[in-house]
């Protein structure tokens, strides 16, 4: 659906986009993370064609971007929630809406029920006559999305659609893009949210300037650490540990009280090893488990890493 090669954007001075090579698949939630200024912005804007490449390539729903012939058959294919809401303040919720339909060409009757169902879905419906300006950040951020939605795109670009909204309206937004998902829609998502990318990406790319890693979540995790697992024993005596050593050979292993703290490249295969040596060496176990790191530690071990932003 998104497959871009060495695509890069340059602002004067700055690189806001540095050589991004990355695919997306048709019907997959992708999540891209990455601090302030990491260039996840422009890197939704040059995929929606709204601002131009500097160089590399991309195509998007099967159009390559840049190319001005293509650009309007593009544009009906994707929506997009920019950063900036942007809506005509002046206009009721309904007419926004309407007037965005028309712009995509949707005939009127197909229009006409899209707005009905994504106004209502929004809970926003009784309130569709009045001026998008008299409204609060969070119902501009609901009617920015159902416009984002009302020509039936097949990939949609979210950039941080739950920034303004309170914990319900943002719990809806998340289920709607699931249910979207469901749809088979592609949906490309702009977030700061690590436990939403958690509850709801197929995959997470962390980009700063640069792309650091991209994969699902458990493939960042084990990319980063290898998993760990945790054996609680009764009695962690000296002697135990020392067998356990011996028996397991270069894994690393911390020990922390009664509980030790033990490095595995293949838990499915080490684990058994680990309970059977834990028995060998005399010790009686009261707990065996697996550690995996969450989203945040792998994110701020990775932005760490890299250093200030260029
Ligand atoms: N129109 C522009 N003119 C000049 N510089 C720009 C422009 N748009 C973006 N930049 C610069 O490009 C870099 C990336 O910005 P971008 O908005 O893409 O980041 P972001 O990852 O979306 O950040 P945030 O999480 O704060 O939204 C920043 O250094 C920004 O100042
Ligand atoms: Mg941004």
């Amino acid at each position: 659906m998104i497959d871009t090669d060495g695509l890069t954007r340059v602002f004067g001075e700055i690189t806001a986009v540095d050589e991004l090579t990355l695919h997306v698949k048709e019907g997959e939630v992708f999540g891209f993370l990455g601090p302030n200024g990491a260039g996840k912005t422009t890197t939704v804007r040059m995929l929606a064609s709204l601002i131009s490449k500097s160089s590399g390539s991309a195509t998007v729903a099967g159009y390559e971007i840049g190319d001005s012939s293509a650009e309007l058959k593009l544009r009906r294919q994707i929506g997009l929630l920019p950063e900036n809401v942007g809506l005509y303040e002046g206009m009721s919720a309904y007419r926004n809406l309407e007037y965005y339909g028309r712009l995509n060409r949707l005939d009127s009757t197909t229009l006409r029920k899209n707005i009905e169902r994504l106004l209502r879905m929004m809970d926003l419906w009784e309130k569709r006559d009045l001026p998008v300006g008299t409204f609060s950040k969070g119902m501009k951020q609901k009617v920015a999305i159902a416009r984002a939605l009302v020509h039936d795109p097949v990939l949609l670009f979210l950039d941080e659609p739950t920034a303004n909204l309170d914990p319900e309206a943002a719990k809806m937004v998340r289920d709607f893009i699931l249910e979207l998902k469901r749809d088979q829609r592609t949906i490309f998502l702009n977030t700061h949210h690590l436990d939403e990318a958690e509850r709801i990406c197929d995959r997470v790319g962390i980009l700063k300037t640069r792309l650091l890693t991209v994969g699902t979540l458990e493939e960042l995790k084990a990319q980063l650490w290898g998993t760990r697992t945790v054996v609680r024993l009764e009695h962690a005596s000296e002697s135990i540990v020392t067998a356990l050593r011996a028996r397991l050979g270069a894994r690393k292993i911390e020990v922390s009280g009664n509980r030790l703290l033990i490095e595995v490249a293949d838990p499915e295969r080490e684990n058994p090893e680990i309970a059977e040596a834990v028995l060998a060496s005399g010790g009686r176990l009261r707990e065996l488990t697996q550690l995996s790191p969450s989203l945040e530690e792998v994110y701020l071990r990775l932005i760490r890493e890299e250093g200030p932003a260029a």
